[in-house]
């Protein structure tokens, strides 16, 4: 479907392309190839990329083609979408942590050229503007991944959010916490606080790369991209973006393809 709002402002409503795998092998190895194709073609390029679970086969995926020789990070520069307020990174649970040890460390990238919002900031607003520049001096980002949450988060952009708002600091939800507390030592050891890219900054990207896996991502990811557009799904504003490629095994996108979504061959 498209939404012609008028002859300059015209909005692309619903260019949603989903690509369907067998299982989570299957999945990380779609979206690894979306990010391969972005790499291959534009070395230079920005690419925005998150942590959590989902991503890990795909971080694997790349590793392996780079380790094959198919595959060179060295001009690539990077932009993660989150960090938690209070750690570092030598933090175990820090996202900077995450990225250098699933990813970076095992890859030809030039660190200088991969970038995360400073979980320490003394000053969170200067933070956040420095991010913001950041994203900006790199020329905008050309490739965004993203996992879901299971309340339809992006980032850490929870439910109520402004969409208009680019990198700033939010207070994670209830279910937010309990969702990451098993990676800490307890629920209280999780940071009540983190820095986001904002839906702005996320929206702003040429395009977007939306992965996952399993049956509980199945229900949000059926009302993400077939349902409301509401800030109380923060997701489903990518029902708006022009250029977003969803990839998932089976039995996340299930409820989706029964909403009449159609899947890419
Ligand atoms: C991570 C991030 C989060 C996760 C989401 C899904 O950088 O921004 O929005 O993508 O919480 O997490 P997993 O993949 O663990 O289900």
């Amino acid at each position: 479907m498209r939404m012609n709002l008028s002859r300059n402002h015209e909005i692309e409503w619903g260019a949603l392309r989903v690509y369907e795998a067998a299982d989570y092998n299957g999945m990380s190895r779609r979206a690894a190839n979306i990010i391969s194709a972005h790499v291959i073609l534009h070395p230079a390029c920005c690419l925005g990329l998150a942590t959590g679970t989902t991503p890990i086969g795909i971080y694997e995926q790349l590793i392996r083609w780079y380790e094959k020789g198919d595959l060179d990070f060295a001009a690539t520069r990077t932009v993660n979408l989150d960090e938690y307020r209070g750690l570092g990174p030598g933090h175990e649970q820090s996202y900077r942590y995450f990225m250098n040890s699933r990813f970076f460390d095992h890859i030809n990238i030039n660190r200088e050229n991969t970038h995360l919002p400073d979980g320490l900031a003394a000053d969170p607003e200067a933070e956040c503007r420095r991010y913001n520049a950041v994203i900006r001096s790199l020329g905008g980002i050309r490739l965004q991944l993203l996992g879901l949450g299971r309340n339809g988060h992006i980032g850490f952009n929870e439910p109520g959010g402004a969409f208009e708002l680019e990198t700033h600091l939010v207070a994670l939800t209830q279910s937010t916490i309990n969702a990451n507390a098993p990676l800490f030592s307890s629920r209280d050891a999780v940071p009540r606080q983190a820095f986001t890219m904002g839906i702005k900054s996320i929206m702003q990207a040429k395009a977007v790369l939306v992965a996952v896996s399993g049956e509980d991502k199945a229900d949000i990811v059926a009302r993400a991209f077939s349902g409301p557009v509401t800030p109380e799904l923060p997701s489903s504003i990518l029902q708006m973006h022009p250029d977003v490629t969803l990839v998932g095994d089976r039995a996340a996108l299930h409820k989706l393809k029964e909403s009449g979504v159609t899947v890419c061959d």
